[in-house]
């Protein structure tokens, strides 16, 4: 068999030793690895059993397709959806025991409509995103409590989501959490379930922990935030192509479209078998670094498609020669929080753009 061009190494004993490592690191009474995005990247039937081994009590996914994808894999563990389109076939979810988080007045009355639902509610505490909003949530609360109390659903979670703007603006959300939970308790409800952080918060703050925490992009050994880079976890991803060309440059010979970059001295340049179609982002031309044979060279000329250029000066590469993209960075290659920083962009949308024609191999 020929080698794919691109080629995406997935371990899933690493995603297990994260999640063990963050149950150490920031131990609730249930943890749930959110495995959407196809895993961020890492495939998500993967990233859920290897969760699951590590730990992991619970699943997360934004999508009800991403939930059931999963049920049909064979994960029965808990599972929670928690975004949806006005439409969404609630009563899927509920036959296959996918609990779904509730935002919205008109979610809440379609999936009371199906009856027998596991609903986590979600609310929106100041992010300003996803959850019911404050204007709204004494109405949202009245109603969930009457369709709990009717039968219709069983509210057994809360959860909000931090900004992470702030330690201030994270304890402030988690007060507005706490008044919600009052608010449900005063109905006589109280949830099983309490949630609000994620990797960064639940790291951050013991106090924001509640019953559960959803770890997402740290239990794939990537750093939520740069100052997060230092906890001893391991990147399940380590992405590669391969050198498809080489070529020696003599002073003033350009590279890739608009000639961005031109030779000042003679060299020898390596064409790469990836591109921003497969993921490598454009918008790192001309700060990225790629690893081959051990040692870290330049990107040149603008990331194209499906190719780009290193430019190795003297060194000896040969044709085949395996290019590091990102991965571990204890081996030398970069890591994906390098590529964000030449990206300007952060390690989590690195590692969800990993393009469909890039070959998937799991690693033990
Ligand atoms: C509601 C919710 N919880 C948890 C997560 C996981 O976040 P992180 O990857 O920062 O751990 C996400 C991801 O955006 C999310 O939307």
């Amino acid at each position: 068999m020929s080698t794919p061009l691109r080629r995406l190494y997935v371990s899933a004993s690493a995603i297990t030793a994260n999640v063990e490592r963050l149950r150490e690191l920031a131990p609730a009474r249930d943890t749930m690895v959110v495995v959407k995005a196809n895993g961020y990247g890492h495939g998500a039937e993967l990233s859920a059993r290897a969760a699951l081994a590590g730990g992991a009590t619970w699943i997360g996914v934004a999508d009800i397709d991403e939930a059931l994808f999963l049920r049909t894999a064979g994960i029965d563990a808990p599972i929670l959806a928690w975004l949806h389109a006005v439409d969404d076939d609630f009563g899927s979810a509920v036959r296959a025991s996918v609990a779904i988080g509730v935002s919205t007045l008109n979610q809440l009355e379609r999936v009371a409509a199906v009856g027998g639902a596991s609903v986590h509610l979600k609310v929106d505490t100041g992010l300003g995103r996803n959850g019911m909003g404050r204007s709204g949530l004494a109405e949202f609360i009245e109603r969930a409590v009457d369709a709990h109390h009717r039968g219709d659903l069983r509210i057994d979670g809360l959860m909000s989501h931090v900004s992470g703007a702030s330690r201030e603006a994270d304890l402030g959300q988690a007060e507005r959490f706490v008044h919600a939970q009052e608010l449900l308790a005063a109905h006589g409800v109280t949830p099983t379930h309490l949630h609000l952080a994620a990797s960064a918060a639940a790291l951050d703050h013991p106090s924001l922990r509640f019953t559960m925490v959803r770890f997402g992009v740290a239990a794939f050994g990537l750093a939520p935030t740069p100052e997060h880079s230092d906890l001893g976890l391991t990147p399940a991803m380590r992405f590669e192509a391969s050198v498809i060309n080489i070529k020696r440059l003599q002073p003033g010979d350009g590279v890739s479209y608009n000639l961005r970059w031109v030779a000042s001295t003679e060299t020898t340049v390596a064409l790469v078998s990836a591109g921003y179609a497969d993921g490598v982002p454009r918008a790192a031309t001309g700060r990225a670094q790629v690893e081959i044979r051990g040692k870290r060279y330049p990107v040149v000329g603008t990331i194209a498609m499906d190719q780009f250029v290193v430019d190795v000066g003297d060194d000896v590469v040969t044709e085949g020669d395996a290019v590091g993209l990102w991965g571990d960075p204890q081996g030398g290659t970069p890591s994906v929080a390098d590529w964000a920083e030449w990206a300007d962009t952060i390690t989590y949308d690195i590692a969800t753009g990993i393009g469909s024609r890039v070959a998937r191999f799991e690693q033990s």
